[in-house]
């Protein structure tokens, strides 16, 4: 088999990608990734010069790479993880969302249905359906899309554009939707690696707002298992959401990880709440377990406890990534080949 991966520099992505080559070293696996702020060589480091990997930095918007790359490594299936993926910066400037999250997929959609790729995995998330109030049942893969902000709404787009091309072209598509997700490699302007790597260096931890929004936490390592698990045996044109039953207010968790560092609560900072922050996420995952098996293998627990120590032994990573010396080298390596030299 020849699997192509999308995005496989960032976070969730390198976590697949390792895991992949672990269990199925003999499949042929193609990283392409275009190295965005987001994306970080470093995290696939000891795949480099492994036979049967190969890198090629390249955008899943740009058409003749998508298709260079299909063609050149006869790839039959592919897991979409490329996107811009941070809230807040959708708030910012959302037309990078825009053109890589859907302009991106339905690039990569198009190349593959016309070199008739065997299987397309959408990577997806909870957010798509958009927010719950405290009382209401978590979302099942029938709830709406209701997407509230920049990020949401590209993926929901995306995952539109997905399921159209099971629909109108039978093309093979199977769509995994997951809550939040914490471990290595996480880049640290999101909640969890903000708050370990801030604790750790004494600095303050913004809360936004009161602090009570609630998200569905899950280890990246469950998720990966369970997107293996959709691409091996999905039901194609089905969504599957993935979810631990990780809930918690992020005050509760930021309280959690400062204790577990030994750290002060005198570190929160409540700040300026986001623009149309969603107060809550919470999925029902009850198709995923019925269907294919699948299962949690983490508790929340002792997964956040993990990840807190995976932090502060890889410090040297998130240092260079704050600041920012990763991608001084990547231009220098690859500035001159960048889109498209395969
Ligand atoms: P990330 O931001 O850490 O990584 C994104 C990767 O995509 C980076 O390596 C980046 O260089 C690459 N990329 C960006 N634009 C590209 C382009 N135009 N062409 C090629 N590569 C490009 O993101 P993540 O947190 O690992 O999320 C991966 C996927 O999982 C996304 O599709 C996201 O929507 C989805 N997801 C994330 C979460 C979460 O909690 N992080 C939860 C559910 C679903
Ligand atoms: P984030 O990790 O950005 O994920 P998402 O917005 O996709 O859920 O944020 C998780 C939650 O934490 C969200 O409710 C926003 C909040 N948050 C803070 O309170 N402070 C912060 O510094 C960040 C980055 C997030």
């Amino acid at each position: 088999m020849a699997l192509l991966v999308t995005g496989g520099c960032g976070f969730i992505g390198s976590n697949y990608v390792r895991r992949v080559r672990r269990l199925r070293p003999e499949a042929a696996l193609v990283n392409l990734d275009l190295l965005t702020y987001a994306g970080n060589l470093e995290n696939v480091a000891e795949l480099r010069d492994e036979p049967g990997y190969t890198f090629v930095r390249g955008d899943v918007a740009d058409a003749a790479v998508v298709e260079r790359v299909l063609v050149e490594h006869g790839i039959d299936e592919i897991v979409h993880f490329a996107a811009e993926s941070h809230v807040d910066r959708a708030i910012l400037g959302p037309a990078a969302f825009v053109r890589t999250n859907v302009l991106g997929t339905a690039t990569l959609l198009e190349a593959a249905r016309r070199i008739g790729v065997r299987r397309f995995v959408q990577v997806s998330t909870d957010e798509v359906y958009g927010a719950l109030g405290p009382d209401d049942p978590p979302f099942t893969e029938e709830s709406p899309l209701r997407p509230r902000n920049p990020y949401s709404a590209s993926k929901a787009a995306a995952d539109h554009l997905a399921l159209a091309y099971h629909h109108t072209y039978g093309f093979p598509v199977v769509v995994t939707r997951c809550g939040n997700n914490f471990g290595p490699y996480q880049f640290p302007e999101k909640l969890i690696p903000l708050l370990i790597s801030n604790a750790l260096e004494d600095r303050p931890v913004p809360v936004y707002g009161d602090g009570l929004q609630v998200r569905d936490w899950i280890h990246v390592h469950d998720h990966c298992r369970g997107i293996e698990s959709v691409r091996e045996k999905g039901r194609l044109g089905v969504v599957y959401n993935i979810g631990a039953r990780g809930e918690s207010t992020n005050l509760e968790l930021v309280r959690t990880v400062l204790r577990v560092l030994g750290k002060s609560e005198s570190l929160i900072r409540f700040v300026e709440d986001r623009p149309g922050h969603d107060r809550r996420y919470a999925m029902d995952a009850r198709r995923i377990g019925e269907e294919l098996g699948w299962r949690p293998e983490m508790r929340f627990e002792e997964a956040l406890a993990d990840t807190v120590r995976w932090y502060i032994d890889h410090r040297a990573w998130w240092e260079a990534v704050r600041s920012g010396a990763y991608l001084e080298y990547y231009d220098r390596q690859y500035g001159s080949r960048l889109c498209g030299d395969v």
